[in-house]
């Protein structure tokens, strides 16, 4: 950490989507943000930690660093480790855990590496280890250079804390706010889910139209650190609130199965959005285009790996793409695959597919169609 306050804050993305994540902390006011591999780097102190756990859709979670320093072998990283500035960031009353990674470095042993960063902190802070702890130190190994950064976040972000139904292949909300900006999403056209599940792209895009901050429910591993000033943080978040918008448009989601509508109905009801949004159980046949202006249709159908079998996937992807091409006139389309040959079976005119993205271990593709004629 710098004398002036400022560290490196580092945002987590799903690989694959570290430009679109990127792009959404330029577009939030982190200036200095850069892609690299695995997420996003930015500059800042405490407040600017609390701002990107609190406002940022696409990052799994937000890292402060704390320290970095050379080490080939463990009694060196026991005494360096020791020198970190422990105390500015973790309280002495509340317990924390340590994980460790090593890669091509001399130090190897990753479990190793960790008790040892954990002994440091215990007998210079005489904070309590526990492995059930929120605050969690994460230091990577890498080329025989450590570095050291606090989990800010805890839970994991895409837990925005208004979910408690989800049904069998859901889609993090971190991720589905980034396909959502892949696909230029910004808040201002109406959305179409026709394959909700539980409901996640339709309450991302409502959130967004509605100004909503993805963190105002929830709680954050930072409010347990050191640095954390409660009053700031209510200024933060009451400054935060007072940005919601009533949208024009709205939001609309269906499925064939009635438990992925009730679902979805429970979920925006939690989230606040219930009024902004619409779900209606009825197959991909039964679908239209609602009134009003077109905007974006974005689904993710099932992939066959997971759910659904295969040998129906082809002709219900035909018929989604017969249904959006006949009855959709101007709107847009995103859909999220695993095949190309699933995404050509709709006949729907996509531009080439972004980079492969890891969804629940399947590598799946956003194909992102212009206005449909
Ligand atoms: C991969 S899941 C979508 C998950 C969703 N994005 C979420 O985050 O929960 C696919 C969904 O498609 C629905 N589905 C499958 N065939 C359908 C059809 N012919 N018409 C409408 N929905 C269908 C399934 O019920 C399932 O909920």
């Amino acid at each position: 950490m710098s004398s002036d306050g400022e560290f490196e804050i580092f945002l987590v993305a799903p690989p694959g989507l570290e430009s679109v994540l990127c792009a959404e902390a330029r577009a939030k006011g982190f200036k200095a943000a850069m892609a690299v591999a695995g997420g996003v780097t930015l500059k800042g102190g405490w407040p600017e930690v609390w701002r990107a756990n609190n406002e940022i859709r696409g990052a799994s979670r937000v890292l402060a660093r704390i320290g970095a320093f050379r080490v080939l072998h463990l009694a060196q990283l026991d005494k360096r480790a020791r020198r970190l500035p422990w105390g500015q960031v973790l309280r002495p009353d509340i317990p924390f855990r340590v994980e460790a990674s090593c890669k091509h470095s001399r130090v190897y042993h990753s479990g190793a590496a960790a008790e040892r960063i954990e002994k440091a902190i215990r007998e210079e802070l005489g904070a309590p280890a526990s492995r059930e702890a929120e605050v969690l130190i994460k230091a990577r190994i890498e080329d025989d250079l450590c570095t050291v950064a606090v989990d800010t976040s805890g839970e994991l972000l895409h837990k925005r804390g208004h979910k408690e139904a989800v049904n069998k292949a859901p889609m993090r909300e971190t991720l589905a706010s980034l396909f959502l900006s892949q696909c230029g999403y910004v808040g201002t056209e109406p959305a179409v889910d026709p394959m909700c599940g539980s409901g996640t792209f339709v309450i991302e895009a409502a959130e967004i139209a509605a100004g909503l901050k993805p963190g105002r429910s929830r709680r954050f591993a930072f409010e347990q650190l050191a640095t954390f000033d409660k009053a700031a943080w209510q200024r933060l978040r009451q400054a935060g609130s007072e940005n919601v918008v009533r949208p024009a448009v709205r939001f609309y989601g269906s499925d064939r199965d009635a438990g992925a509508i009730a679902m979805s109905r429970a979920n925006a009801a939690r989230a606040g959005v219930a009024e902004l949004t619409e779900f209606h159980q009825h197959a991909i046949s039964d679908l239209a285009a609602p009134q009003g202006p077109p905007g974006l249709v974005i689904v993710n159908p099932p992939y066959g790996a997971r759910i659904g079998d295969k040998k129906h996937l082809n002709s219900l992807y035909r018929a989604l793409g017969q249904t959006l091409l006949s009855r959709f006139g101007g709107w847009r389309v995103g859909l999220i695959t695993s095949e190309v040959s699933l995404a050509k079976a709709t006949g729907l005119p996509f531009a080439p597919p972004g980079a492969p993205v890891s969804h629940g271990g399947i590598r799946v593709r956003l194909f992102l169609t212009g206005p449909l004629r």
